[in-house]
């Protein structure tokens, strides 16, 4: 089977995209990643990117007027490399629906909580966890989902679920969360890229051999 072009998202430290480097590196997704764009110019995954020899860009949104034209941007950048899989990994930016649009039930994200609880707009990173933490949850987890029109809704692909100790900090339980979030959308990339996710309205079955 044909390598799966990835286009990649970030925004931070790009753990997510380099459990996928990794991953392609040892055969385990059958698929290549062809571009990472950040929206930030720090972002250490840009890092990660040189050192893996691939190629990513800083795209700065300060250059586009609006979020719409900041997509237009990133659409004809995947397209001039003909990607088939858009991976936002741990990218902070809520893409225009033009974007969903165009690359409809080929978008996936992973978000640090077992979506519908704590996600929407204003959790992201830590405030997911301290949302849990604050809460009294006994299990949180990871999910991994296809992006449609609006945030953290689209079809569940995968989830993993992380137990909550009384002694977890945000940061102890975000380091677990993240292992959880690691294995699951490597899974995820690699069922995609095996033809093996079929969506049917809010569900995803796994087709397995
Ligand atoms: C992770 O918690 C991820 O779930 C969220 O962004 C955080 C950082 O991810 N979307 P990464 O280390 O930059 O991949």
């Amino acid at each position: 089977m044909a390598q799966t072009k990835i286009g990649v998202l970030i925004s931070g430290g790009g753990t997510n995209l380099q459990i996928l480097i990794d991953n392609i590196k040892k055969g385990y997704i059958n698929g290549s990643i062809k571009l990472i764009i950040s929206n930030k110019e720090d972002a250490f995954g840009l890092e990660r990117a040189k050192k893996a020899d691939i190629e990513a860009i800083y795209i700065n949104p300060t250059l586009y007027k609006n979020a719409v034209d900041y997509d237009r941007k990133l659409i004809e950048e995947f397209k001039k490399r003909d990607i088939e899989l858009i991976v936002l990994a741990g990218y902070l930016k809520i893409l225009s629906r033009e974007f969903v649009v165009e690359y409809r039930d080929r978008i996936i994200n992973i978000h640090p909580s077992l979506i519908p609880s704590f996600c929407g707009k204003s959790f992201y990173g830590k405030r997911v966890h301290k949302a849990v933490l604050d809460y009294g949850c006994k299990i949180t987890g990871a999910t991994v989902h296809f992006v449609d029109e609006n945030t953290d809704t689209g079809p569940v692909i995968l989830q993993e679920p992380v137990k909550v100790y009384d002694d977890d900090t945000v940061e102890s339980l975000q380091k677990r969360v993240l292992e959880a979030e690691h294995n699951i959308l490597s899974k995820a990339v690699k069922l995609f890229c095996e033809g093996k996710l079929k969506i049917e309205g809010r569900h995803v079955k796994i087709i397995e051999e």
